[in-house]
């Protein structure tokens, strides 16, 4: 065998120069990558400029990073791979609350807020009333479980999106249950959004013939202690986007129910509840 790199030995060549003390798992991972990578470029017959295109748009992907925006999260979410990941390492049993993608646009230590709250700030959009259970897989209530809540407003921003014109903490809040485990609030019925779409991943789902769009959605974070943390959404069922969300984040269960309300203060009532399952 030849110690030079040619065609076909290429993944040897690569990965036979790994250290006798890499980290076993780092091995692992740099092996299995460099064979995939290897392999598309020879499946798909890699042209020289197909490369320098590709490494001019990581590139492009790296430079328009910064503290406010992660544009290769935004990469991974929109070829599918932050739903994989997420997937991979959240299996549950069904009836349990799945997970979806958590998005760029949580904001840690949002106020506490009391039951029933409103926590639309800026007087705009369908008022909706949000309640529900906290319960585990036999259905037993959990108390002292931390519902954090986060959605865009009618406009379809996050009030992180607009410091100065939206109020801090708009559309967002932390519930915490008590011995019944049930937690309400008011909200919005949420509307639908594109990701942020000028830089080169919007650029790239131009290319692709594919909208920027997520339907509209409440994210969720529900932590209890002794139960796996959820990381969620619900999704309102008459969206024009759920079954082409950029990011690939909704589930069949996920959907919940809006219902209008006849005479009621808000417009709107979305029953859901959340099913934890221990750790
Ligand atoms: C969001 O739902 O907030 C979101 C998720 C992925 C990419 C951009 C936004
Ligand atoms: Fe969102």
């Amino acid at each position: 065998m030849t110690h030079y790199f040619t065609e076909k030995n290429s993944v040897d060549a690569v990965n036979r120069r790994m250290g006798l003390s890499t980290d076993p798992r780092l091995a692992e991972v740099l092996s299995c990558l460099v064979t995939h990578l290897h392999a598309f470029a020879k499946d798909i017959q890699l042209t020289q400029a197909e490369w320098e295109y590709g490494i001019e748009f990581l590139t492009k992907v790296g430079q328009i990073c910064s503290d406010e925006r992660q544009e290769f999260i935004l990469l991974s979410d929109t070829l599918g791979m932050s739903m994989l990941v997420d997937a991979i390492n959240n299996r549950r049993p069904p009836g349990a609350t799945e997970n979806t993608v958590l998005g760029p646009f949580h904001v840690a230590d949002a106020p506490v807020r009391q039951m029933g709250d409103d926590i639309s700030l800026d007087g705009k959009g369908e008022p909706c009333f949000f309640e529900g259970s906290v319960v585990d897989m036999q259905g037993n209530p959990i108390s002292s479980a931390k519902i954090d809540v986060w959605s865009d407003n009618a406009d379809g921003f996050y009030d992180v999106q607009q410091p100065g014109i939206q109020p801090k903490w708009n559309n967002r809040g932390i519930f915490i249950t008590g011995e019944d485990g049930r937690y309400s609030f008011v909200g919005i019925k949420p509307v639908p959004y594109p990701i942020p779409d000028d830089g080169p991943v919007g650029k790239m789902l131009g290319h692709l013939g594919r909208h920027p769009y997520r339907p509209a959605h409440m994210h969720y974070i529900i932590t209890a202690p002794g139960y796996e943390t959820v990381v969620t959404h619900t999704f309102v069922g008459d969206d024009m986007y759920l079954t082409s969300d950029a990011v690939f984040g909704v589930k069949e269960t996920l959907v919940a129910p809006f219902e209008k309300v006849a005479d009621g203060e808000t417009l709107w009532r979305s029953p859901f509840d959340f099913v934890l399952t221990p750790v």
